[in-house]
Parts: structure tokens; C-alpha cells; sequence
């Protein structure tokens, strides 16, 4: 049976299309459904134009009901992907899916992490402190904002001139071109409940 991947993002989504285009056609995995908090969200539409079902919630739902929870194992999902969503995860959902949730952050963890740390903000922070390199983390996701066990790093030069868009360019490309890939090296691991080394 192929693994599902379950994916939460609050905004574009740009990792989201390329993860459901890198199992499109793939016999292993799908990508089953897509969530986000933000019903005005762009990944919503990438999620139709894949013909994947979403699912659209608010804090109470996320925080104080288990029907995700309920949601994700109804749809037998094996691996939950964050990519590009900013709230925390409910202690349920951690109980739930023990280290089969993962985060993309867009920096080399630990640094520039944190409540707070997301998006431009990042790349921006990074700018301000005239660092000469940056990168991508993928980590599981615990209890902590960006605090998870770290999975693969990858890294990118800043090279002077560089301003917020080129930075925040390199690090899509980044992200674009390894998230799917560690996704399904990851999922090879899956087995029931939990992954396995
Ligand atoms: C990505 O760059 C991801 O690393 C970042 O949000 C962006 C979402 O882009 N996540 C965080 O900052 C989490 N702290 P996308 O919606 O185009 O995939």
C-alpha cells in the first residue's frame, strides 16, 4: 500500500506543490491531504489543482478538539509535513504521530529559530548580521518551536550585494530541490507507527 503524506502550510506553498508533483506518479507515496489554518491560503488552490482533499481549520479545532488527530489516522496517514506553517503542535498530535512530524525551516538550525522566526523575517535577520553563509533544516517537530532533532541541513553562500530576495531565492531553491527527496528517504523508514533505522 503506498505511505500517505499529510501536509500543513498557512500560505503559498510552494514546497507543498513540489512535494505533490515529486509523488505525482510515484508507486510508494501519495500526498493524501493538505491542511492549513489560513482559508485564504494559495496552497488550497495548488491542492485542487492536484486533485488532493484539504482541510481547512481554526485554533479552537487545532488546540481544543482532537479532530485532527481523528482526521489524520481515519486517512491512515504515515508522515506529517509542515511546510511553511507557523503554529505550534498540540501535544495530541505529537502523541499521535511520534517522530512522523516534520518541519522546513530556512536557516541552518539552531540558528535564527525560534517563535517568531519564520519567512522573511529569517533571510532578513541573517541580512542584518552580514553572515557569508545560510541554508535550509529539516528536523523532527516536538513540543518547541524549531528545537526538534535535526534530519539534513543543507547550505548556500551569501555573497556580498546579496540582498533579501536573492536570499530568500537560494534558499527556495534549496528547499525545492531536497524536501521531496528527504520526504521519500524518510517515508523508505515508515513502518507502522514510527519510523525505523
Ligand atoms: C518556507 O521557506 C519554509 O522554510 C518557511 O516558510 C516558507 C514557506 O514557503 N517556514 C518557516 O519559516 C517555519 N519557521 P512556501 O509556502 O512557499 O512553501
Amino acid at each position: 500500500m503506498k505511505k500517505r503524506i499529510a501536509i500543513f502550510a498557512s500560505g503559498s506553498g510552494s514546497n507543498a506543490q513540489k512535494i505533490m508533483e515529486h509523488f505525482k506518479y510515484s508507486q510508494d507515496a501519495e500526498v493524501s491531504l493538505i491542511l492549513t489554518n489560513n482559508p485564504e491560503a494559495y496552497v488550497l488552490q495548488r491542492a485542487d489543482n492536484f486533485e488532493v482533499p484539504s482541510h481547512v481549520f481554526d485554533r479552537h479545532e487545532f488546540y481544543h478538539t482532537d479532530h485532527i488527530v481523528e482526521l489524520l489516522n481515519r486517512m491512515q496517514i504515515d508522515l506529517v509535513v509542515l511546510a511553511g506553517f507557523l503554529w505550534l503542535i498540540p501535544a495530541n498530535l505529537l502523541k499521535a504521530f511520534p517522530e512522523k512530524i516534520i518541519n522546513i525551516h530556512p536557516a541552518l538550525l539552531p540558528a535564527y529559530g525560534g517563535k517568531g522566526m519564520y519567512g522573511d523575517r529569517v533571510h532578513q535577520a541573517i541580512l542584518d548580521n552580514k553572515e557569508e553563509e545560510s541554508g535550509i533544516t529539516i528536523h523532527y517537530v516536538n513540543e518547541h518551536f524549531d528545537e526538534g532533532e535535526i534530519i539534513y541541513q543543507a547550505r548556500f553562500r551569501i555573497e556580498p550585494g546579496d540582498n533579501l530576495e536573492m536570499v530568500k531565492f537560494k534558499g527556495q531553491q534549496l528547499e525545492h530541490q531536497h524536501f521531496p527527496k528527504v520526504i521519500e528517504n524518510l517515508l523508505k523508514k515508515v513502518d507502522g507507527h514510527k519510523l525505523t533505522d
